[in-house]
């Protein structure tokens, strides 16, 4: 990789101007992150920054294949930018996250969108030196989509927040839930080593970085295969040992190794945020088995009393999918009692999205589009009252808030309490980057208000 990192410096040396690159991450957290790594690798190029392609000379799409939505998304992009290689013939597009994996969409690029130059699967990071050199030197269509060794952890990554990072701690996934692409498009499960993963957050957090965010498809099966096999806890607890002023927070846990040892971890750690995202998937435990959840709603429930036992401020969220193959009515409506009766502060609610090569994708499904979807909005609806009563006992009370960005509404600043709610408060720009308290004043269905103190 090195070499090939050596080979495109020299050819950018010989250049009149710096060429900047623009890449564009769609999707979760980890492909954000990989994102980021990208950038790393192409400025150890040499290649400069840009956030306009317009002004970029290589322009990278980094995918995301879990709903069908997501894919047509991108798909109408890489369209728009034909102009842009028009005007432009030295432009280089590249492809690449889990899409690009998915054999389907290099057929499709090579047929439909002759534009794009280059295509590397999520496991042909480290080798995209060597193949923007080819594309670099002999102009023609490159792609990659085989299983190479992980971008060595020296090449830094290009981060676009200063006070809020995420490291992977994992990637991949084992828990081929049936609806779901990932474990074809990622891989097989592989835990990065602890010391690896606790260097990066003592450089981070020595340049000031205020929150956290460890990453991976299935967080709490952390440390298979690892040299010194240490479990998601034992982690949690060596980075909150970590000297700095920063939360940490993860995403995502599977409810079913979710185990009382994880809470009790969480309760104990100062810097770790006293939030859970659980997804639940389903409320139906027809459905989850056909989901391969692993998990019953019981086990769920179970899960969820222990954590309202040890601490009634503990915030809960949850994904759900909405009009899985053949699903009924009845299942939806034990999905949204399960809504109810946990009130969540928050719920990422998605129509079931047909992926092929699935497990899902085999079985039959009868249920409408127009049901599906009337389903969606009374789910919403349901989540919106129970946000609405919920935020509620926030009124009068401090939370600790890290703005990140202006608010939508005028002289406010936005951002997310250690419980992963949004807090408005009135503010200017200077404070994103800041961790404030604020006491809540106001509420509404998706977020709270509040002075800072
Ligand atoms: N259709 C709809 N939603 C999906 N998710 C994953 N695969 C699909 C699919 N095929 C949702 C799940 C998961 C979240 C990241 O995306 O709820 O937790
Ligand atoms: Fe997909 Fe299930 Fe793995 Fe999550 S745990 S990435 S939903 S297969």
């Amino acid at each position: 990789m090195t070499e090939y990192i050596e080979k495109i410096k020299d050819l950018i040396s010989k250049s009149s101007e710096i060429p900047l690159c623009y890449v564009h991450s769609f999707g979760c957290q980890q492909n954000v992150s990989d994102g980021e790594r990208i950038l790393g690798l192409l400025s150890s190029c040499g290649y400069g920054i840009t956030s306009e392609p317009d002004s970029a000379r290589l322009i990278i799409y980094n995918t995301c294949a879990v709903r069908e939505n997501a894919e047509n998304k991108v798909y109408g992009m890489i369209g728009e930018l034909k102009h842009l290689k028009e005007k432009n013939p030295e432009l280089i597009i590249g492809l690449c996250g889990c899409m690009a994996q998915e054999e389907k969409t290099v057929e499709k690029i090579r047929s439909t969108y002759k534009q794009v130059d280059l295509i590397f699967g999520t496991h042909a990071l480290s080798e995209l030196p060597h193949l923007l050199y080819d594309v670099l030197t002999k102009r023609k269509f490159v792609f990659d989509t085989d299983e190479h060794s992980p971008v060595p952890l020296k090449i830094q990554s290009v981060r676009q927040s200063s006070f809020k990072a995420g490291v992977p701690i994992m990637y991949g996934c084992d828990n081929f839930c049936s609806y779901c692409i990932v474990p074809y498009v990622r891989g097989r499960e592989k835990s990065r080593e602890p010391e690896d993963i606790l260097a990066e957050i003592r450089e981070l957090a020595d340049k000031g970085y205020k929150e956290i965010m460890l990453l991976g498809q299935n967080v709490n099966s952390y440390g298979k295969g690892l040299k010194e096999p240490i479990c998601f806890s034992e982690l949690l607890r060596r980075i909150n040992r970590i000297e700095g002023d920063f939360k940490i927070r993860f995403m995502s846990p599977h409810p079913k190794d979710c185990t009382h040892e994880l809470i009790d971890t969480i309760l104990e750690c100062d810097k770790v945020c006293k939030h859970l995202h659980l997804p639940l998937q389903s409320g139906s435990d027809e459905i989850l088995k056909k989901m391969n959840r692993k998990y019953t709603t019981e086990k769920y429930m179970e899960t969820v009393e222990y954590v309202r036992s040890k601490s009634p401020d503990f915030s809960l969220t949850t994904d759900i999918i909405v009009g899985f193959p053949n699903e009924t009515y009845e299942d939806f409506l034990k999905t949204k009692e399960i809504v109810e009766k946990v009130k969540f502060d928050n719920i990422y609610s998605f129509i079931y999205s047909k992926r092929s090569g699935t497990k899902a994708a085999e079985m039959t499904d009868n249920t409408s589009d127009e049901d599906k979807s009337r389903w969606m909005t009374e789910l919403l609806a349901a989540q919106r009252e129970i946000s609405t009563e919920h935020y509620k006992r926030f009124l009068g009370r401090e939370l600790e808030v890290l703005f990140d960005a202006e608010s939508k509404h005028e002289g406010f600043v936005t951002g997310k309490s250690d419980e992963f709610i949004i807090v408005e408060a009135l503010g200017d720009k200077s404070l994103i980057g800041q961790r404030k308290k604020v006491k809540i004043t106001k509420t509404f269905n998706w977020a709270v208000c509040g002075e800072i103190i």
